[in-house]
């Protein structure tokens, strides 16, 4: 399914985007695009709103009109084992994007693996996703980014929040987009040129719980420990009560503030 027909639209920087009013979900056609052999390295996909929005973990990303969806395609230049990477610097990226639309009418820092918090509150996701095994033999990743740009979903398991709760002009999608591909832009050239500890650094900077004791769900159990840093590859570096240190790749920070 790829919705209604879709407009062109160019970036600062020379990138592109293809617009969709509605569609299942930009990660989805991103893949799709990439899988028939049309993959565009850089290409954004954004819609007004999605039937099938994918959060991490398998779980739903509710897309209510006003908010903002988008998926840069990204052709590999580092192995497919450091795809991850990735996620880091789009977190970067839509932090970056999200700091100069709110100025300095709140704080934005990171949760890890990639929420964008205002205030403590999550205001934005990421999901990235990869295709390996084409006849190409190219190895692509897609990065898709979900902004809470005029409202938060309600029941959601962190507390979240919105954009429109700190600025109280409407957000344009198009300016939305615009400050994403170029903060995209440069936070790729930060992991092209200076390489993935700078990004982690970058990262490091706002990280919301470093130092502190944090609590993080893995499967169905729960550790707790403080919260050391990042591992190489971008992994969670938890110190436990009885000294060992724990890398987890994958899990969610079910608390922050122990
Ligand atoms: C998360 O669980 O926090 C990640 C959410 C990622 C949502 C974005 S919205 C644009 C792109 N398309 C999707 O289906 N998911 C991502």
């Amino acid at each position: 399914m790829t919705g209604h027909p879709a407009a062109f639209l160019d970036l600062p920087g020379g990138a592109r985007a293809l617009v969709f009013d509605e569609i299942d979900s930009t990660n989805q056609e991103a893949l799709r695009r990439i899988r028939a052999g049309e993959g565009q390295d850089g290409l954004w996909i954004t819609a007004k709103t999605q039937t099938s929005g994918r959060g991490r973990r398998g779980r739903e990303w509710l897309s209510a009109r006003g908010n903002f969806f988008a998926s840069v395609l990204v052709k590999l230049r580092i192995p497919l084992a450091r795809a991850s990477e990735l996620s880091f610097v789009a977190a970067l990226a839509a932090g970056q994007s999200i700091t100069e639309l709110i100025a300095n009418k709140g704080c934005v820092s990171f949760k890890w693996p990639n929420d964008i918090l205002i205030d403590g509150k999550k205001a934005a996701g990421i999901l990235i996703e990869s295709e390996s095994g084409l006849k190409s033999k190219e190895n692509w990743v897609v990065a898709g980014i979900g902004i809470n740009t005029s409202s938060a979903p309600e029941g959601v398991r962190y507390p979240a929040t919105f954009l429109n709760n700190y600025i109280s002009d409407k957000i344009n999608e198009n300016k939305m987009l615009e400050l994403l591909s170029k903060a995209w832009i440069r936070s790729l050239a930060v992991l092209d040129e200076e390489g993935f500890g700078v990004v982690r650094k970058l990262w490091l900077n706002k990280a919301e719980g470093l130092a502190r004791e944090i609590c993080v769900r893995v499967g169905d159990d729960d550790y707790k420990g403080t919260f050391e840093g990042l591992g190489e590859g971008g992994e969670l570096v938890l110190r436990l009560a009885d000294g060992k240190k724990m890398e987890i790749i994958a899990g969610d920070v079910t608390e922050l503030n122990l």
